[in-house]
């Protein structure tokens, strides 16, 4: 199982049978109960084949809100004996949780899209479980190179499998805008017709966001849209000349490069732009964040940077949402409720940084290049990817700890961890598979379990024991040879 659980005890001799005659029963006033169950029967009904009605009250799998709300929000208990399967938690994400952990525990044909053969038997155990850090992420870089909303979906189902609940999307780059902003239509009409290497781009419609936040929200996923500024701006920059110091538009960008781009720091229209952009983006942003980058600002005179981060943040402040950024932002004041994220390489400025950041009571996102990037190449042999901050390899992107990584960095302030996939290399979603996995599930399980249960040899182990699954699901894993894949 990944990521491992708090507490997992067998139930000897107990061996429980899911047959056709099974029910699922929901014990709760939570609407989104009725989910979580809907989308437990409707997966193991293509996979077994049987009716699975979903009934209220008691059922042969039982997901019960009755939960203590010691448990806390994501937290559950899953029991399973020789007769039923019961889940309990305090909310509806808890027995979402909890469902992700009983789809483990099934043989992992029960996760394929059509019918197979039985049994579905499961070995009797007991659970409690809850997580370590509240914000579990992964990042897609959709600007790079633009992902269908179909593809940002699979992205969602596969991140959720392990319990990941943060969806960070960099919608902003110097190659392409990806979301619709009303009040500054060039934005998609011109500024997202272009991706690295010269192919068509693309962005979402309001509607096609909307579907993305909802599908996130109904696997308990929410969605931190970026914005990135006042570098990485060259897609913004080529679409509206008034943004430009010079007031000239550029041209569009295919390449690679970073850090030559910047927004104008000195112009009232700047902050009236990113006004708009601030606004119109929170207005389709149900969780309670905005990234506004900040990172890699080089052709910003850092005096700029330094006006600039607090006038930026201020919007987004404005309008209702906390504001995230990468690590350079801690350089300039931010307001109260920041979230910083750490993307260094165990290097003195970058953790100089975050331990400024903290001590002045920002709340800190752990996603270390030379670990957690799923973008770096695992090897020599890894035939895209990137490897500036150096070969990642599956053990390397696992055998951290978020808590103890910047030396004298309050553990307090550690929030959570994120794994981002920078799209430069990546045109199709095979090639994104191929990173992630198998390293992502190894940064979930940092996310979720207890530093005790941090272990190399057992995880190694129980990896292997997820190829089955991602065979079912056709994830295009990389078979590290670190692993023995049975
Ligand atoms: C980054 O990798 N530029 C945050």
């Amino acid at each position: 199982m990944i990521p491992q659980p708090v507490t997992q005890n067998p139930l000897p001799d107990q061996t429980f049978t899911l047959q056709s005659s099974a029910t699922v029963g929901v014990l709760s006033t939570e609407e989104a109960a009725t989910w979580v169950a809907d989308q437990l029967a409707a997966q193991l009904r293509l996979s077994t084949g049987f009716p699975l009605p979903v009934q209220s009250g008691e059922g042969t799998i039982t997901l019960s809100t009755d939960g203590p709300s010691s448990l806390g929000a994501e937290g559950y208990e899953l029991r399973v004996d020789g007769t039923a399967v019961t889940v309990t938690a305090a909310t509806a994400e808890g027995l979402f949780r909890g469902v992700t952990t009983l789809r483990q525990l099934l043989p992992a044909k029960a996760d394929a899209g059509t019918e197979q053969s039985g049994p579905w038997e499961i070995a009797g155990t007991t659970i409690a479980d809850a997580p370590r850090y509240p914000y579990r992420g992964v990042m897609l870089d959709v600007s790079r190179h633009f992902r269908s909303v179909a593809e940002v979906k699979r992205c969602i189902d596969l991140a959720s499998l392990y319990k990941l609940n943060r969806l960070h999307l960099h919608l902003s780059d110097d190659q392409g805008w990806r979301i619709q902003v009303d009040s500054w239509p060039e934005l998609t009409k011109h500024g997202a017709s272009s991706e690295v290497g010269g192919g068509p781009g693309g962005h979402y419609t309001k509607a096609d966001f909307a579907e993305i936040v909802l599908y996130a929200a109904e696997r308990f996923v929410t969605v931190v849209p970026e914005i990135d500024t006042p570098g990485h701006t060259n897609a913004a920059l080529t679409s509206y000349p008034e943004l430009n110091a010079d007031g000239e538009a550029t041209e569009y960008f295919t390449g690679t490069e970073v850090g030559f781009s910047s927004l104008a720091v000195h112009k009232d229209v700047t902050y009236d732009f990113l006004d708009d952009v601030f606004r119109e983006v929170a207005e389709q942003t149900p969780g309670d964040v905005i990234h506004l980058g900040g990172d890699e600002a080089h052709s910003t005179p850092h005096s700029d940077y330094l006006t600039f981060v607090p006038k930026a943040a201020e919007l987004v402040v404005k309008h209702g949402k906390r504001v995230m950024g990468w690590h350079e932002i801690a350089d300039a004041p931010l307001p109260a409720g920041s979230i910083l994220q750490y993307w260094g390489t165990d290097d003195d400025r970058s953790r100089e940084l975050t331990r400024k950041a903290a001590a002045g009571g920002a709340e800190v996102v752990m996603s270390p290049a030379n670990r957690a990037y799923l973008d770096m190449k695992y090897d020599q042999d890894t035939p895209y990817g990137l490897d500036w901050a150096g070969l990642v390899s599956v053990e390397k992107a696992y055998r951290w700890d978020p808590a103890t990584l910047i030396p004298d960095l309050p553990e307090s302030a550690v929030i959570g961890v994120e794994a981002p996939l920078w799209s430069e290399t990546f045109d199709d979603m095979s090639k994104i598979e191929y990173m992630a996995f198998p390293r992502l599930p190894g940064i979930a399980e940092l996310g979720w379990s207890p530093a005790s249960a941090l272990d190399w040899e057992s995880y190694r182990a129980r990896l292997a024991g997820q190829a089955a699954r991602w065979d079912v699901l056709n994830v295009n894993y990389y078979r590290a040879p670190e692993v023995d894949w049975s």
